[in-house]
């Protein structure tokens, strides 16, 4: 120990350890920086629905778009300028009715965005929400153990409960509907059991050995969803989805959800959302290193962001870019994100 004066104070020092040292200039911070954050580790979320020239702003999102299909050439133009590698779609159908027919449809929403982004960028990643949420009248993720009369088919399984089975057949073909259409990577989001399997039976009999699936593995029954359910016009109109999302108090869950996930052939993994289970990312990330980590910002995430600094509350480029590093810093390789295009502006 060395004993120093500074004016009338008097200042004990070690010469040993002083971490102060490599925080003195902005070069040798940026040199020992342990974790980086680049445009080329956003996947970028788009909401597409049909119609012309249509570009409708979602109240609860400023900045993010539902888009009707032929906007997105030139909008997938501009994500690709920025350095963004991918982009995830979610289809609002013009029609919704009990198992989500439109789903499948070769002309829905989403099966032609792919396509008209597949073509204006030929190397922009397009990955596809396979879930049935969107397109089911009644807003849940699958096939509802619910029969006039009061007669369901499943008497034994409560009134509204997701038919498991049933619901797999449709999220098969859905998925096989995108890689159709020229999808990259299916993104299957709706925690029904055996999941990842069918959809993986289904691509290999119909020739998509090739195609990746992107298993949303660990998925919370979560509050900050409300925005996007808004975005995707997704809202349960009875109940919720804790029957198949998981419980927010549960950690070792997760390792079990993933490790099926695995073993059913996800290609990728999936945390979400991200800033309130940085402890499962890091979990994931040690005990599935093997395979690519996805940690998804949800809407609510954003949408919180967005408010405090609209009210001044919160300088929204330091926040977010310092929520983006958390969640690379806590094991995910990628990062789905509604800030993408600002935060690669603001990464340049
Ligand atoms: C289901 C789906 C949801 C989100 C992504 N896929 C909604 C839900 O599970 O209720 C939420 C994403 C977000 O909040 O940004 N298709």
């Amino acid at each position: 120990m060395t004993h120093l004066t500074a004016g009338s104070v008097a200042l004990t020092a070690s010469t040993a350890a002083q971490p102060r040292r490599l925080r003195l200039s902005p070069a040798i911070r940026t040199m020992v920086r342990e974790t980086s954050l680049s445009a080329g580790d956003f996947i970028y979320p788009l909401f597409v629905t049909h119609g012309h020239s249509l570009k409708r702003e979602v109240a609860s999102m400023p900045g993010v778009f539902q888009w009707s299909p032929d906007l997105l050439a030139a909008e997938a133009e501009s994500i690709a300028r920025l350095g963004i590698p991918a982009v995830l779609l979610f289809g609002i159908p013009d029609h919704k009715d009990a198992t989500g027919t439109e789903s499948c449809a070769p002309d829905g929403a989403v099966q032609q965005a792919v396509r008209i982004i597949k073509q204006a960028v030929p190397d922009m990643v397009v990955i596809t929400d396979v879930c049935l949420c969107e397109y089911t009248d009644h807003g849940h993720c699958g096939v509802l153990n619910t029969g006039g009369d009061h007669r369901r088919p499943y008497p034994q399984l409560p009134e509204g409960y997701v038919l498991n089975a049933e619901t797999l057949e449709i999220l098969a073909d859905v998925a096989v509907s995108h890689a159709e259409a020229g999808a990259d990577i299916v993104a299957p989001s709706g925690m029904m059991d055996g999941m990842v399997r069918a959809i993986r039976t289904g691509l290999d009999t119909r020739g998509f050995e090739h195609l990746a699936i992107l298993s949303y593995s660990t998925k919370y029954a979560s509050a900050f969803y409300g925005p996007f359910r808004d975005a995707a016009q997704g809202v349960p109109k009875f109940g919720d989805r804790r029957s198949h999302q998981m419980d927010p108090a549960n950690a070792r869950e997760a390792l079990r959800e993933t490790a099926l996930d695995v073993a059913e052939g996800a290609d990728m993994l999936m945390v979400k959302p991200a800033l309130a289970y940085l402890d499962i990312i890091r979990m994931i990330r040690e005990r599935f290193e093997a395979l690519p980590l996805v940690a998804y910002n949800v809407s609510g995430e954003y949408a919180m962001i967005k408010a405090a600094a609209a009210n001044g509350w919160l300088n929204e480029r330091q926040t977010a870019l310092e929520t983006l590093t958390s969640i690379k810093r806590a094991g995910a390789d990628l990062i789905i994100t509604y800030h993408a295009k600002e935060a690669a502006q603001w990464l340049k």
